[in-house]
């Protein structure tokens, strides 16, 4: 294997490097008038602030599968929340939002894992307000092609920053959401702790330094601190520089490559299904699992081969049989080899599994 590990957080790249040559060989010309924040969490902020300095919020929806820590967000700002019912592992758009959600009402449409594609409401007059989530699917066709309200996406979770979140309007091309200027010393703290796990984080995997257990220490301390956060202010220009550095660069070129790589070489099993949806380019490699037991077999066994599975989402619920989801980073930090030695393990997993 190439890299020192594969999955979990980013480090810190320099252009001499070829995961970084191998992200800024596919660029993007974007169209939308953006704003940009210190996280998914902020950017959301500012679009409830934009929507109340128009109308009133009545209800805002969420999906019934959603990432815990935006839940969370929402639910200590807000007392009107509910939540409607998706299956987050089915694709094709078979959701109408005006079946329960009325006009001045939010609902949040997820885009999972990249795959999602939604209805466009953008002509229906009494609709709710419609923001879109595009965290885990940046320059996906829904993301280029969305007609909502509104549009979010944590870009830290696709290029190598230490924080990063934009919004934009797709049907008033000129207009952005606002900004606070507020004292917020828990994202200043969070942006550091960040931004020195990802210098610390090269240094593990490029020099080959013992700085594991720091990266990872303030990588924990960077998440914590992030959720004190409640403001939306504009970031600093360091942020806005390396958000500005990767923007354009289209991740989804590579992560086809090894998607299909993975497809063509990994063994059958009826222990897990990965998710696809033809045509499309998922997020990571999406392994969904029935049996608890062997998920947590499975993500024992790559570890111990310094291969780190996400489990997407541990506190939220689903009524599907198969609920168990891992995501594995199978980005632009992956070379062929890295993808070769990803399969064999998980074809060793499942050889022992029958
Ligand atoms: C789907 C989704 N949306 C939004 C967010 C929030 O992004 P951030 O952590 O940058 O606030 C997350 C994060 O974890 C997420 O998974």
């Amino acid at each position: 294997m190439s890299n020192k590990d594969i999955g979990s957080c980013f480090y810190e790249l320099k252009p001499g490097d070829p995961e970084y040559k191998a992200l800024t060989q596919n660029v993007v010309q974007l169209k939308h008038s953006f704003a940009f924040y210190y996280s998914g969490r902020n950017a959301f902020l500012a679009v409830f602030n934009d929507i109340e300095s128009k109308t009133t919020i009545n209800k805002i929806w969420l999906p019934s599968y959603y990432c815990d820590t935006v839940v969370n967000l929402i639910n200590s700002n807000f007392k009107n929340v509910a939540y409607y019912n998706i299956d987050p592992f089915h694709f094709e758009s078979d959701i109408d939002v005006t079946e329960f959600a009325s006009k001045d009402d939010i609902v949040i449409l997820n885009n999972f894992w990249g795959l999602s594609t939604f209805k466009d409401y953008s002509n229906i007059k009494e609709k709710p307000i419609i923001i879109e989530d595009h965290t885990h699917g940046w320059l996906s066709k829904q993301s280029l092609n969305s007609n909502a309200d509104y549009c979010i996406c944590s870009l830290r979770k696709t290029y190598p920053i230490p924080l990063g979140a934009i919004t934009w309007m797709p049907n008033s091309n000129s207009k952005q959401t606002p900004y606070k200027d507020a004292k917020d010393t828990a994202i200043i703290k969070a942006y550091l702790s960040f931004n020195n796990s990802m210098k610390l984080k090269r240094a593990f995997i490029k020099k080959d330094k013992n700085t594991k257990d720091e990266y990872l220490d303030l990588l924990n301390n960077g998440e914590s601190i992030l959720c004190e956060s409640n403001s939306y202010n504009k970031p600093n220009n360091e942020l806005l520089d390396q958000i500005n550095k990767y923007l354009a660069f289209n991740p989804n070129i590579v992560k086809a490559n090894n998607f299909n790589q993975i497809i063509g070489s990994i063994n059958k099993t009826h222990k897990f299904k990965i998710l696809k949806r033809e045509g499309f380019t998922p997020f990571g490699l999406l392994l969904l699992f029935k049996s608890e037991k062997l998920f947590i077999s499975f993500k024992n066994w790559l570890i111990s081969n310094n291969i780190y599975p996400a489990h997407l989402w541990p506190n939220t619920k689903t009524e599907s049989e198969w609920k168990y989801l891992f995501n594995l980073h199978i980005d632009f930090r992956y070379n062929i080899e890295d993808i070769s030695y990803l399969v064999e393990k998980i074809n060793i997993w499942i050889k022992n599994n029958v």
